[in-house]
């Protein structure tokens, strides 16, 4: 297109002309994308992170204690059907699954309510957040990208991290599981429940498996590239798994708006719930594809606290969504 002929489109439509956008002045959440993209590749038809996952089905059963804090239909005693996916973090599509950078691994949870509508969990197994913004995690991923194996030292990633002590607190936290059913799951994000009274009352989840097993580094380098998307379905066949839904709930003084801070170990814990998963879905690979899980996907008696992550989660995982479905 010519010059002047772009020039009239542009005043067509009512647009500014400021020249080519710069990155950093596109939505954050699209330099979350790209930055993605930039550490771990362009693989079409996947997610951005955690692209390598499998889809399983089964239902939550809401307690007691649960219904008394909040007031969704979540927590009101019947069984809700879910479909959750568990996935290995990058946006590598093959990554080994034991590998050390497929830690932490991920639960993603779709519970299905009697009404039709939706509402979403996306937990993984970091105990608490590396960053505490959008713009320290695209940093973060940023040092990364410039951090390949022959970079000078210290690398941009260990000068990172070096002025940000909670990124290896953080990942110190995590060890590849034997099974994702033998792994704990944690909500890092604060989410306020309202009951019936009204009653506000800021929580973090932690999804409880029976037992933790954790594999040395070396034991998980030495497992086959897919035993833990082969290891569910094998399990699921030989009966079903169970999580125990627990909420952390906060205290005054304890940060809803940074999750790069754990509330303390004394914290009160309420059982929240049984979550029982028992069938693999058939084709999971398909299935995932059609799947979006947002962290801001709420239901009525469970708000979203301060933590400015969860904005900018549901907007690069809609963003992530729309570039693997174009
Ligand atoms: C600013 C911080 C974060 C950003 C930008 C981010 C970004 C992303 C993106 C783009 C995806 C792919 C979404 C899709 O295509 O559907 C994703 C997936 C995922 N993220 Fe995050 N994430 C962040 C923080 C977290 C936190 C705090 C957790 C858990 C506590 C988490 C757990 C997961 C899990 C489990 C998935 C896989 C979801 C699925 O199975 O569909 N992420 N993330």
């Amino acid at each position: 297109m010519r010059k002047d002929k772009l020039l009239i489109t542009v005043i067509a439509l009512g647009l500014t002309w400021a020249g080519p956008i710069r990155a950093e002045d596109q939505p954050i959440e699209q330099q979350l994308i790209d930055a993605m993209s930039k550490v771990f590749g362009i693989h079409p038809g996947f997610r951005a992170n955690h692209a390598k996952g499998i889809v399983a089905e089964g239902s939550f059963t809401g307690s007691r204690e649960a219904a008394g804090l909040s007031r969704a239909v979540l927590f009101n005693g019947s069984p809700i059907p879910v479909t959750v996916r568990f996935s290995d973090s990058t946006g590598i599509p093959n990554i080994p699954d034991g590998s050390g950078n497929a830690n932490p691994h991920g639960m993603a949870i779709k519970y299905h309510l009697p009404d039709g509508s939706e509402t979403d969990m996306v937990i993984n197994s970091l105990k608490f957040f590396p960053v505490a913004t959008g713009e320290d995690f695209r940093d973060l991923l940023l040092a990364l990208a410039a951090s390949p194996p022959d970079a000078a030292k210290p690398t941009k990633f260990e000068q990172f991290a070096a002025s940000h002590p909670s990124v290896p607190a953080a990942f110190a936290t995590v060890a590849t599981p034997d099974s994702f059913a033998d792994e704990e799951y944690y909500g890092v994000n604060a989410f306020v429940f309202v009951n019936k009274a009204g009653a506000r009352q800021a929580v973090r989840y932690q999804m409880a498996p029976e037992r933790v097993v954790h594999l040395s580094a070396s034991d998980a380098a030495k497992q086959p590239p897919n035993f833990l998307m082969d290891e569910l379905p094998d399990r699921l066949k030989r009966g079903p798994v169970t999580f125990h839904l627990r909420a952390q709930l906060a205290t005054a003084g304890d940060s809803t708006k940074d999750p790069t801070i754990p509330w303390p170990n004394d914290s009160k814990l309420v059982e929240l719930g049984v979550l029982t998963i028992d069938k693999a879905v058939p084709d999971s690979s398909e299935e995932e594809k059609k799947l979006l899980f947002l962290p801001g996907a709420l239901t009525e008696g469970i708000d979203k606290s301060d933590d400015p992550l969860i904005d900018n989660r549901d907007g690069s995982y809609a963003l992530s969504f729309s570039r693997r479905n174009p």
